[in-house]
C-alpha cells in the first residue's frame, strides 16, 4: 500500500487559529520550536500531540546548512511526522532567512519562510520583504519578516541594545509588504542571557501595534510574533552545571510576561535556547549516568563526551555533535548506537513543548485549524 506523505501547513491557518481562540476570550499563540536532528523534530512532535496543539517547525539558516540544506531538513521533519504517525497541522518554517535562503526553501518543501531583512532600514526592509512574499505566496508559502532589532546575536548579526518596533507603523508594514507576519522587537533577546535586558521589556509596543492591526482590519490575516521568548528554566541549568556544565547567569522570560504578551496580540512564540539547554542536559546526564561508555562505544559516543567535558559552556547540541556523521542526527536512531540516549532526548523535550503549548493556550487548538494545502491557499492569495 502507498504510504501518504506528509503535507506541511502554511503557517496562516495555524496562526489564524490562534487568533479567533483569542477572540473568543482564551488568548492562544501558536509554539514554533526550533529544530536541528531528528530526534528534536520527534520530540516536538510528541510534546504536540500530548497538548493536541498544532505547531511549527523551524530551522534557521545554522540549522540548514548543518543538515546539508533546506532538502534534507524538509526530507527529514517529513520523516519524523510519517514514522509518528502525526495527524496534527505543522508548518515548516525557515527562521531567520536571508534573501537566498528564503528562495530556496520555498523552492525545497518548506511551507513557510522566514525573511529577516530587519537590520536594514525600514523602507529597505519593506522592499526586501514585499521581494520574497511576490515570490512565496502564488506557492502558497507563508512569509514573516522582522521589523525592529532584539538585542544580542540574531544568526550573524549582533545588536548591542534593542531598536523597539513603531508601533504606529506596523499596520504600514503590513500593508506595504503583504507579509502573513511579522516579528516585532519589544525587548526579547535570543539565548540563555535575557536577564539584564528583561527591564526593557516593551509590551505597549505589543499592544499598540495589535490595537492598529485590529483597526485597519489585518488581525484575521495578519500576526505578529515573538523571538526571543525562552523560558531558561533554571532547573534544567541546575542540572547541566551539576553534570560538568558551566552556564552562567541564565535567564529567560518569565511565563507571565510571555503570557501576557500573548494576551496582547503575539500569536508565533519562538523557542529555541530551551531546546538547546534541555538536550545538553540529557546528554551531560547520560555521560556521568553511564560512565562505562567510554569503553564501549569509542566511536559514536566519546567525541561527542569530549567535547562537552572540554567546554563547559557549550549549550548548542551542534557544537558537540558536529563531531559525528551528521547522517545519524537525521535518521531515526532506532537501533543505533545513539538510540538509549536520544530516547531520552525525545522525552525532555517532549514534556517541555507540552508544557509550553499549554501555557500559550494552543493546547486544543489541534482539530480548530483550517485545513488548508499549499496549492488552496496559493488560490486564496490571487
Ligand atoms: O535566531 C535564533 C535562533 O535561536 C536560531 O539560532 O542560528 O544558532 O540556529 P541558530
Ligand atoms: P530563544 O533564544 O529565546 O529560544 O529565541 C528563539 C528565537 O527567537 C528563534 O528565532
Ligand atoms: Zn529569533
Amino acid at each position: 500500500m502507498n504510504k501518504q506523505s506528509a503535507q506541511f501547513y502554511p503557517m496562516v491557518p495555524l496562526l489564524r487559529a490562534a487568533e479567533i481562540s483569542s477572540q473568543e476570550g482564551k488568548a492562544a499563540a501558536i509554539g514554533a520550536f526550533n529544530v536541528n536532528f531528528y530526534t528534536q523534530a520527534e520530540g516536538i512532535l510528541e510534546g504536540l500531540r500530548r497538548g493536541n496543539a498544532p505547531g511549527i517547525i523551524q530551522a534557521s539558516r545554522g540549522a540548514n546548512k548543518f543538515q546539508g540544506g533546506p532538502d534534507k531538513i524538509a526530507g527529514m521533519v517529513k520523516h519524523a511526522i510519517e514514522n509518528t504517525h502525526h495527524q496534527l497541522p505543522v508548518a515548516l518554517h525557515l527562521d531567520h532567512g536571508d534573501d537566498e535562503k528564503a528562495h530556496e526553501c520555498v523552492d525545497n518543501g518548506y511551507s513557510s519562510v522566514m525573511i529577516d531583512a530587519s537590520k536594514l532600514d525600514l523602507e529597505e526592509n519593506i522592499r526586501a520583504t514585499k521581494t520574497i512574499v511576490e515570490y512565496a505566496h502564488p506557492k502558497g508559502v507563508s512569509v514573516e519578516g522582522e521589523y525592529g532589532k532584539l538585542a544580542g546575536v540574531e544568526e550573524d548579526v549582533i545588536h548591542e541594545k534593542t531598536t523597539y518596533a513603531d508601533p504606529y507603523l506596523v499596520p504600514y508594514f503590513f500593508h506595504e509588504t503583504g507579509t502573513d507576519a511579522l516579528a516585532i522587537a519589544y525587548g526579547t533577546s535570543h539565548g540563555p542571557n535575557k536577564g539584564k535586558g528583561l527591564e526593557n521589556l516593551a509590551i505597549h509596543v505589543v499592544d499598540e501595534s495589535y490595537r492598529g492591526m485590529k483597526a485597519y482590519g489585518q488581525n484575521n490575516d495578519h500576526f505578529l510574533v515573538g523571538h526571543g521568548s525562552s523560558t531558561v528554566p533554571q532547573d534544567i541549568v541546575a542540572e547541566i552545571n551539576q553534570y560538568g556544565g558551566g552556564v552562567k547567569n541564565a535567564a529567560g522570560i518569565p511565563m507571565n510576561k510571555i503570557q501576557e504578551v500573548i494576551a496582547s496580540g503575539i500569536r508565533k512564540v519562538n523557542i529555541d535556547t530551551d531546546l538547546r539547554l534541555g538536550i545538553t542536559a540529557t546528554f551531560r546526564k547520560y555521560f556521568v549516568d553511564h560512565s562505562h561508555i567510554e569503553d564501549n562505544s569509542p566511536e559514536v559516543l566519546q567525541p561527542i563526551k569530549k567535547v562537552l567535558d572540554e567546554n563547559p559552556e557549550v549549550i548548542d547540541p551542534r557544537d558537540y555533535l558536529k563531531v559525528i556523521d551528521v547522517e545519524l542526527l537525521r535518521n531515526d536512531p532506532a537501533g543505533s548506537v545513539l538510540e538509549e540516549v536520544m530516547i531520552l532526548v525525545k522525552e525532555r523535550i517532549a514534556a517541555h513543548v507540552e508544557m509550553l503549548v499549554r501555557k500559550f493556550g494552543c493546547a486544543g487548538l489541534g482539530n480548530k485549524v483550517e485545513r488548508v494545502s499549499l496549492e488552496e491557499m496559493a488560490k486564496i492569495y490571487q
